[in-house]
C-alpha cells in the first residue's frame, strides 16, 4: 500500500527513514512510502534531496488513486481536521500521538474514520519499545515477587522543544507529548481498573502549558504506579523502578543498562550499619551479599517495526489494528482525570 507522510518535521523523516527499510523487508502485507507533503519549503526541499516525492497540496494527495494511506505527523492541533479529508478521501490513516486534543475530538475522529470505512490507527509505538517489554517481562515472570509499584520516569533538560509544543491551543505540553505514551503503557501493563489519581504539572518555564508532569495511579489491584515526565532535569535517573515483595528491578536508560536484586534471606544476618550523614543507620544500609543476588535484566526485543507490519496488515484485513479505540479513549479519560487533578490539587476517585 502506498502511504505518504503529512509533517515532514522531526518525526515525519523519521517516519520516512524506517518505512523505507521496512519496505526492503518485503514483508507480506507492505507500505511504499509514495511521498510527503509539508507547509515548509526546506522540509520539501530536504525530502527532494533525499529523492522523496513532495505532494503540492493536501488536495494532490487525496486526488491519487494510488494512495491508499496517510500518516499524519503534524503539528497536533492538524490531526483532526487532516484525518477528517483523508476520511473522506477514503484514505486509511496513520495518526502521530496524541490524535486529538481532547477525548471528544479523538472519539470524533473515529467516527468519522469508521464511517468512511477506513483504518485509522493511532501510533502508540512506546508500545513496542525494549526497555517497556522487559519490565512487562519482570512483572510476568515473577522475578522479584509480586509486582506492587512502578515508577515510569523520562527526564530531559533542554525544556518544552520547538515553538507549536508551547501553545495549549495547538496541543503543547508535555502530558500529550510524553504522558500519553507512559499512561499508554501503565494501562497496557496493570490489568485492573484504576482506583484512584493524583497529578501535578509543573510550569517551571513559565510557559501557557505543562513543562512536566507527575502523576501518581492507584490501581484496584493494589498496584500503585507513579509516571513522571520532566524538562528541567540535569542529571538522568532510572527510566524504571519496578518494586516486587521479593527484590527490585531497574532499568537505567533505553540503552537497557539496569538490573535486579533479589532477597535470598529475609533477615539479613550479616547486616552492617553504616554513618550516614550526621548519625548511624541500619535500616537504610545496603544488603550483606550473602542476603541478595544480582540478576541480570529479562531483556524482551521488540519485533522490527511491528507496528507498521500490523497497520498494513490490518489495512488488508488479515490482523486487527494493535492499538484499539477503547485503549486510546482510556488513555484520554486518564489524561483528563489527571488534568483535573493538577487544577483542583485533588485526589481523582474515579474508576478508569
Ligand atoms: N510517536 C513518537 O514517538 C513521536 C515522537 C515525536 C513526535 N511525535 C508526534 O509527531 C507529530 C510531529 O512532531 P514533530 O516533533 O515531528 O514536530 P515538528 O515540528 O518537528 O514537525 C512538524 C512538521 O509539520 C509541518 N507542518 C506544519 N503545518 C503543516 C501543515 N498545515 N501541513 C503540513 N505540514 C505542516 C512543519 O513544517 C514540520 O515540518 C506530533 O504530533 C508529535 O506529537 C511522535
Amino acid at each position: 500500500m502506498n502511504l505518504v507522510i503529512i509533517g515532514f518535521g522531526g518525526m515525519g523523516s523519521y517516519h520516512a527513514e524506517c518505512l523505507q527499510k521496512f519496505a526492503e523487508e518485503k514483508a507480506e502485507h507492505t507500505l511504499t512510502l509514495a511521498g510527503i507533503y509539508d507547509i515548509d519549503p526546506a522540509r520539501v526541499e530536504f525530502a527532494r534531496q533525499k529523492g522523496i516525492r513532495a505532494y503540492a497540496s493536501p488536495e494532490e494527495i487525496w486526488a491519487d488513486k494510488s494512495v491508499g494511506a496517510v500518516l499524519i505527523a503534524t503539528p497536533n492541533e492538524l490531526h483532526a481536521p487532516y484525518a477528517a479529508a483523508a476520511a473522506a478521501a477514503g484514505k486509511n490513516i496513520i495518526c502521530e500521538k496524541p490524535i486529538g486534543l481532547s477525548s471528544a475530538q479523538a472519539e470524533q475522529m473515529y467516527a468519522a474514520a469508521e464511517k468512511a470505512g477506513v483504518l485509522f490507527e493511532v501510533h502508540q509505538n512506546r508500545r513496542w519499545d525494549d526497555d517497556y517489554l522487559t519490565v512487562r517481562n519482570i512483572v510476568a515472570r515473577g522475578d522479584i515477587g509480586d509486582v506492587y509499584k512502578i515508577e515510569s520516569r523520562v527526564v530531559g533538560c533542554n525544556g518544552i522543544p520547538g515553538d507549536w509544543r508551547k501553545e495549549k491551543a495547538r496541543g503543547g505540553g508535555m502530558m500529550l507529548d510524553w504522558g500519553v505514551h507512559l499512561i499508554d503503557q501503565m494501562l497496557q501493563m496493570v490489568d485492573s481498573r484504576v482506583a484512584s489519581l493524583y497529578c501535578d504539572y509543573s510550569y517551571i518555564y513559565g510557559e501557557e502549558v505543562d513543562d512536566g508532569c507527575d502523576l501518581l495511579v492507584n490501581f484496584e489491584n493494589g498496584v500503585q504506579y507513579r509516571v513522571v515526565v520532566a524538562t528541567d532535569c540535569f542529571r538522568r535517573l532510572p527510566r524504571w523502578m519496578v518494586y516486587g515483595i521479593d527484590g527490585t528491578a531497574v532499568i537505567e536508560d533505553w540503552d537497557l543498562s539496569g538490573g535486579m536484586t533479589r532477597v535470598l534471606e529475609r533477615e539479613d544476618k550479616n547486616l552492617v550499619g553504616i554513618r550516614a550523614g550526621n548519625g548511624f543507620t541500619r535500616t537504610m544500609a545496603q544488603r550483606s551479599h550473602s542476603s541478595v543476588e544480582q540478576l541480570p535484566l529479562p531483556v524482551v526485543h521488540a519485533e522490527p517495526f511491528a507496528f507498521y507490519k500490523n497497520f498494513a496488515a490490518a489495512c488488508a484485513g488479515a490482523e486487527k489494528p494493535a492499538i484499539r479505540k477503547e485503549e486510546v479513549l482510556r488513555v484520554y479519560r486518564l489524561m483528563e482525570a489527571a488534568e483535573r487533578s493538577a487544577r483542583d490539587n485533588a485526589v481523582i476517585k474515579e474508576k478508569i
